[in-house]
């Protein structure tokens, strides 16, 4: 049976404002290697705080379990995210297993990079992984390691991209502006992955978590990027690839490839929002912003079986209301509850 037809006899459910469950991002774990100032900043995220432990990580079991049961609620496409994914051991093993879940057409990950040895990439492409996305906010090693703050150079990353590319997985790479600290490097990084293949993807800097201290005054809104870099290459818009994609899709009229242009903040896309999150212990969230999430962990461990899973899952994505972006000013000006952390749903 197609993909399609699987997921079309499912126990498929509607929000309540209408948008179906297609995708998953799963975030392995809440650890990172890098101390992103705008993510994990090591103020706040030093050698006291306290992240999942072994034990309370989802089991690749466990994972897998929970996403044969999405498949029956519409999910095609699963993200793998965290902190860093490629510090959880054997995630090829994890991808295997996915791979080969029926209804299961697209399985993508997220990395800063910094771990994609040749062995790696070569045993993720050889689990069946058939795209990444490389996050990389500058080509200037003074901006790049004041950002990740932990002194990784730009040159490793840009060794991980071309080892990616060698094992011939297609590369998306995410770049997140914030003005004042990597605004400058908008044009050097236009320029340094035209003609390469790989598609630069510039992300709004967003209000996740709790500790970024963002102000709207630090968001470089994609219309001023898309006007820079068409007043010296135009472009011209693409249509979306799929329903609900996340990033505007521009091509070079010269012919020199694809940018994407990922506007959370100046046009919010909730209306399409067809995500769920979950985070690495096992919590499910509707929303990158949520402040409140659902915890699967305790059914799969507990005496529930999948039917009650299932139930519980049409039950809270039936009941979504979530639309954060859409309503930023108004739920800030407000104050919400505390959210949950990028790191910890993946973004
Ligand atoms: P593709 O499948 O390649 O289109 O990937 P993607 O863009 O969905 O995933 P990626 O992990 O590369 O995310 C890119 C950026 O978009 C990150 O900064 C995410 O936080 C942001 N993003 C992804 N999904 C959402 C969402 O549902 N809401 C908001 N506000 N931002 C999102
Ligand atoms: N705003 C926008 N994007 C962010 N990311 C991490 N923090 C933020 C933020 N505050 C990006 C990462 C990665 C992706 C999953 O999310 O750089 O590319
Ligand atoms: Fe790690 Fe990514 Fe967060 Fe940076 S943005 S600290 S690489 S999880
Ligand atoms: Fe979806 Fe929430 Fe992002 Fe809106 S803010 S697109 S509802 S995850």
């Amino acid at each position: 049976m197609a993909d399609q037809d699987l997921r079309a006899n499912a126990l498929q459910v509607l929000d309540t404002l209408e948008r179906p469950l297609r995708d998953l991002r799963i975030s392995l774990t809440d650890h990172c290697n890098f101390r992103c100032v705008y993510c994990m900043p090591k103020a706040v995220f030093g050698t006291r705080y306290r992240f999942v432990g072994h034990d309370g990580l989802l089991t690749f079991d466990e994972i897998e379990q929970l996403v044969r049961l999405f498949v029956q609620l519409g999910v095609g496409k699963v993200r793998l995210t965290g902190g860093e994914p490629l510090l959880r051991p054997h995630i090829e093993d994890l991808i295997a297993r996915l791979v080969a879940v029926p209804g299961i057409d697209d399985i993508a990950l997220t990395t800063n990079g910094s771990l994609l040895t040749p062995a790696k990439a070569a045993a993720l492409r050889n689990a069946g992984l058939r795209r990444i996305t490389i996050s990389l906010d500058s080509l200037c090693d003074t901006t790049y390691q004041a950002m990740n703050d932990v002194g990784f150079p730009v040159a490793k990353v840009l060794a991980a991209i071309d080892t990616a590319k060698a094992e011939g997985l297609p590369v998306k790479i995410n770049m997140v502006v914030r003005r004042g600290l990597n605004d400058q490097d908008i044009m050097p990084m236009a320029e340094h992955f035209r003609n390469s293949g790989h598609v630069l993807r510039f992300i709004e800097y967003m209000d996740v978590g709790n500790m970024n201290g963002w102000q709207p005054d630090d968001v470089v809104p994609s219309r001023e990027i898309i006007d820079r870099i068409g007043g010296r290459w135009p472009l011209k818009a693409l249509e979306p690839s799929r329903y609900g994609e996340v990033a505007s899709r521009y091509a070079y009229e010269d012919g020199a490839g694809e940018v994407g242009f990922i506007s959370s903040v100046s046009q919010p896309f909730c209306r399409t929002c067809t995500r769920a999150r979950l985070s690495p212990e096992g919590m499910l969230y509707t929303c990158l912003f949520g402040t409140v999430g659902k915890d699967l962990r305790s059914l799969l461990r507990g005496a529930a079986g999948d039917d009650a899973i299932l139930a519980l899952l049409q039950k809270v994505w039936g009941s979504r209301e979530d639309r954060y972006s859409e309503l930023r000013s108004l739920l800030r000006a407000r104050g919400t509850g505390a959210k949950v952390e990028m790191f910890h749903i993946g973004g």
